[in-house]
């Protein structure tokens, strides 16, 4: 009866969690990742790869994805996306806020652009501050930082355990809006586009709860449902041998 019931339930948990079952076949990486040539290969990345040296933020990511068994994702903005910024507004920050800046372009997580299109936002980065993730049709992806939405079109790199996807604009923090002295009109849209921001992200959240606006209860209820996969697999090991 047990066993009945054993069976019965893991097609239902292996469904509810399609994170995991698309992640957990991934295979480990070969070779050394290095971001640099990623963003010298694809060009335009000129402005991105100094900020990353100058705040040391280059060496702590090459040196984190031998350690971060997630992986990491990095939006990447053109050289173009940094001088369509307010002008002053790179200039005005302080060395602080340019690592901020800088780490607001990373998650501590490997997301494949499908992904991105079901995630539950907001999405943690590195920075104190989450990113917004709409998707539309086929795998198309909207990042939005609260001040600024831009769409993702083109993936540099999509492999586990590192995505690097171009983005057109620099993702602002909506707290350096507020800081700074830039002429930004960003609270005002948010409120119209939330309605249909949040239509988009329930009818794609494979999750039955409501609990998936929350990042961090999302990302744990993931965990907790693959870790109960994994029981289970265990338990019915061990019942069948
Ligand atoms: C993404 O943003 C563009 C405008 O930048 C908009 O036309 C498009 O509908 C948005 N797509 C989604 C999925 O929100
Ligand atoms: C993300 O969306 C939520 C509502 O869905 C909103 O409260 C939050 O301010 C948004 N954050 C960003 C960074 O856009
Ligand atoms: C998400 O959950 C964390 C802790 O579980 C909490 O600190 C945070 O305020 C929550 N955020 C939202 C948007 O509910």
């Amino acid at each position: 009866m047990a066993t009945t019931t054993l069976i019965l339930l893991l097609p239902i948990l292996f469904l509810l969690n399609p994170q995991a079952q698309a992640q957990a076949p991934a295979p480990s990486p070969s070779g050394p990742l290095d971001l640099t040539a990623i963003l010298q290969k694809a060009g335009q990345y000129n402005t991105l790869i100094k900020l990353l040296k100058d705040t040391q933020q280059l060496t702590q990511i090459q040196s984190q994805l031998k350690s971060n068994s997630q992986g990491f994702t990095v939006f990447a903005p053109t050289d173009n996306a940094f001088q369509n910024l307010p002008s002053g507004a790179l200039n005005g920050l302080s060395d602080d806020q340019k690592v901020q800046l800088i780490l607001y372009h990373v998650t501590p997580k490997y997301y494949s652009l499908s992904d991105l299109t079901t995630v539950s936002n907001p999405v943690r980065t590195q920075a104190p501050w989450g990113l917004n993730f709409t998707g539309g049709q086929g795998n198309q992806v909207n990042v939005s930082s609260g001040a600024v939405e831009t769409q993702i079109n083109n993936a540099l790199r999509q492999q586990f355990p590192l995505a690097v996807y171009q983005v057109d604009k620099v993702l602002w923090p909506v707290a350096f809006t507020k800081d700074a002295k830039s002429p930004s009109p960003a609270p005002a849209p948010k409120k119209g586009s939330k309605g249909t921001e949040t239509t988009a992200a329930a009818d794609a959240s494979p999750s039955p709860s409501g609990e998936s606006k929350n990042d961090s209860n999302g990302v744990a209820g993931k965990n907790v449902g693959f870790g109960m996969v994994v029981g289970f697999v265990f338990v019915c090991m061990s019942v069948f041998s």
